[in-house]
Parts: structure tokens; C-alpha cells; sequence
């Protein structure tokens, strides 16, 4: 069953603070909406954001990044499934492009039925 999604998102202006880096819910934003994109695939079902793990963010994004957002479901419980989200950056210009691991972190979503409430997704 497929229990990946990833994603390309150019950062725009819009996205970033005065000292031109892009916000962190910006990024956050991306990272819950891929990685419960993945975590769907895996359950067959709706789901919704539970927690969010830590997240790090390593090396700053700016206006003109293109990131590609990789969410890998690592962990399946009774109703949850366990995410891991991964965005690297590219950036391109003076040759050869760029690439590295910008931000990573953990997010769980729980599957849930008509009603809203947990439903499994380990049968
Ligand atoms: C998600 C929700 C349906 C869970 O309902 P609940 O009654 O707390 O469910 P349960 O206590 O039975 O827990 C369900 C699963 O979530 C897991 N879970 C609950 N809270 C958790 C947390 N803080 N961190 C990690 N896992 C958590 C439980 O371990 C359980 O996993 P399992 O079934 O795989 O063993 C409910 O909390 C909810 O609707 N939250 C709002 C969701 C939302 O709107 N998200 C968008 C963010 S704005």
C-alpha cells in the first residue's frame, strides 16, 4: 500500500519575513498537509493532524528556494499513523544547483470515520 507523498513548492516573497526567510508556518503548513497526504495513502481514509513532533529547522530557506517536501509513513498504530517529513531545498543559479535537507520533523495523524471519531487502520 503506498505510504509516501512528496511535493515541489517554489517560495515566494509572500512566504518570507523582512530578512527575506520564509516563514516557519509557511514551512509547517506544507510539511502537515504532505505528510497527512501520506498518511491518508496509507489508511484508505480521511485523517487529521494530532500532534506535531519537534521540527528542525537546519539551514534557512529563502524567496526563490524550490522545495521539495518528502513525508514517509514510519509507524502505524490501532487509529494513528507516524510521519516522518523531510523538505529540502534547491536553489538555482551560478551553475550547478544546489540541494540540502532544510527542516525535518514528526507529525502524527489520527483516521477518523464519518462522525470524526478514531477509526482503525491496522486491520
Ligand atoms: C484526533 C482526535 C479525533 C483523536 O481523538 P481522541 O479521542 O483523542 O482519540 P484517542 O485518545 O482514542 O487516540 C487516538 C490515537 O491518537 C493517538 N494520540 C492521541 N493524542 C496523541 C498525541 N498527542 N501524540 C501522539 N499520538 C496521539 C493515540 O495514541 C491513539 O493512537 P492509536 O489508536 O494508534 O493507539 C481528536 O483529538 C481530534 O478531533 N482532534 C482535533 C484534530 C484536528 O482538528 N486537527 C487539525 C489541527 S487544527
Amino acid at each position: 500500500m503506498e505510504s509516501e507523498a512528496r511535493t515541489l513548492e517554489m517560495v515566494f516573497p509572500e512566504h518570507t519575513n523582512p530578512l527575506g526567510n520564509a516563514f516557519g508556518g509557511f514551512v509547517l503548513g506544507l510539511m502537515d498537509k504532505v505528510g497527512s497526504y501520506a498518511a491518508a495513502r496509507r489508511a484508505q481514509k480521511p485523517v487529521v493532524t494530532v500532534a506535531v513532533g519537534r521540527v528542525e529547522f537546519k539551514v534557512p530557506i529563502r524567496a526563490g528556494d524550490l522545495l521539495e517536501v518528502v513525508a514517509r509513513v514510519e509507524r502505524v498504530g490501532r487509529t494513528s499513523l507516524t510521519v516522518q517529513v523531510e523538505v529540502f531545498k534547491e536553489r538555482f543559479g551560478g551553475g550547478a544547483a544546489t540541494r540540502a535537507l532544510a527542516t525535518h520533523g514528526e507529525l502524527v495523524y489520527v483516521a477518523i470515520d464519518e462522525r470524526g471519531r478514531p477509526t482503525r487502520v491496522d486491520g
